[in-house]
């Protein structure tokens, strides 16, 4: 095996890694929803609907993986995961809504609005957006507030203008203008890049890393952040929907502008791999500490759902 080569072993660890972070970020969810006695209790079991039972959870595993690499311990970074995991539950909740997507099935299920209602679907994407910042402000997250503050502000940063709610913004504008290739990237950065390049700076700010040492970690996160929505709109036009738990081929029909609009199947495909190709380069100093996010990145551009 070379330095960056993959072996069937970490293929292995990480379908292990797959399992044990949904099980346990369905765990932190189920301990932190509790149903209210009152009135609040729909909203309460739309955000339960929505984060658990589903999803592949590939922002925690890259949260807790990167963490654990550096030194932190398991619980601690299971709740920045889940924090951010709830920013990115929000996001599909409010990405289907009829305003944006307008999609029906998500994760397999009935989408929130569709099971419950629209005020209620808003008020639950609301409510884990706020849960997200809840989370990273405990003391069981952290101790340290210097720790916590930067890792809200990290959050933060990439789920707002500057990241996915910006990157939302341009993917409804697409649908009425047209983007060149510098444009797609840059929106599909904001829209998905921001919050996985994220999990991976959680993940270091946790173990307290600072700025200057977190550069190839930020060079493999940017990569797979854009091979990641290359793939999710590779799945929109070639993908099988059951596998998938959404509806596909809606890319072209709402008429959003894609890698796969602009290159086409082979040449978003190709790009997609010389950008998780690029990822894995960037993981060398770390050795076989990182075999599980070399194996994350290949699944990030091979995965059907
Ligand atoms: C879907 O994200 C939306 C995008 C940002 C492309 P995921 O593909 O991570 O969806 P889940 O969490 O596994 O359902
Ligand atoms: C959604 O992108 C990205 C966010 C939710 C921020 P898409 O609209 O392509 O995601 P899917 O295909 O509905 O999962
Ligand atoms: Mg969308
Ligand atoms: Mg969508
Ligand atoms: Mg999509």
């Amino acid at each position: 095996m070379g330095e960056i080569g993959l072996v069937d072993s970490d293929g292995a660890k990480l379908d292990a890694a797959l399992t044990r972070i949904a099980r346990d970020v369905d765990a932190v969810f189920d301990a932190m929803l509790p149903i209210p006695d009152d009135t609040r209790a729909p909203l309460v079991e739309a955000m339960r609907y929505a984060a658990m039972n589903g999803g592949k959870r590939v922002r925690p595993l890259l949260l807790v993986t990167t963490a654990e690499m550096l030194g932190v311990g398991r619980d601690p970074a299971l709740r920045a995961a889940c924090a951010v995991e709830s920013i990115h539950v929000y996001s599909l909740i409010h990405d289907d809504l009829p305003c944006m997507d307008d999609d029906d099935l998500r994760r397999g299920k009935p989408t929130t609005h569709r099971r419950f209602n629209e005020a209620t679907a808003v008020l639950a994407g609301d409510s884990l957006h706020a849960l997200a910042f809840e989370i990273l402000t405990a003391g069981e997250t952290t101790s340290d507030p210097f720790t916590q503050a930067e890792l809200v502000r990290c959050l933060a940063t990439a789920s707002g203008m500057s990241g996915m709610a910006g990157g939302q913004m341009m993917d409804m504008v697409a649908e009425s203008s047209s983007y060149d290739l510098r444009e797609i990237t840059r929106l599909q950065q904001l829209k998905t890049g921001a919050l996985l390049a994220a999990s991976v700076e959680m993940g270091a700010i946790l173990a307290r890393v600072p700025p200057e040492g977190r550069t190839s970690l930020r060079a493999y996160a940017r990569d797979i952040g854009l091979a990641f929505q290359i793939a999710d709109d590779l799945l929109d036009a070639t993908g099988d929907e059951v596998a998938a738990g959404k509806a596909l081929r809606k890319d072209d029909e709402q008429g959003k502008q894609t890698f796969v609009t602009l290159m086409g199947v082979e040449g978003a495909r190709n790009q997609a791999e010389a950008l998780i190709n690029q990822a894995v380069g960037h993981l060398a100093p770390f050795g076989q500490d990182a075999a599980v996010l070399r194996a994350l990145a290949r699944y990030i551009v091979e995965r059907d759902r």
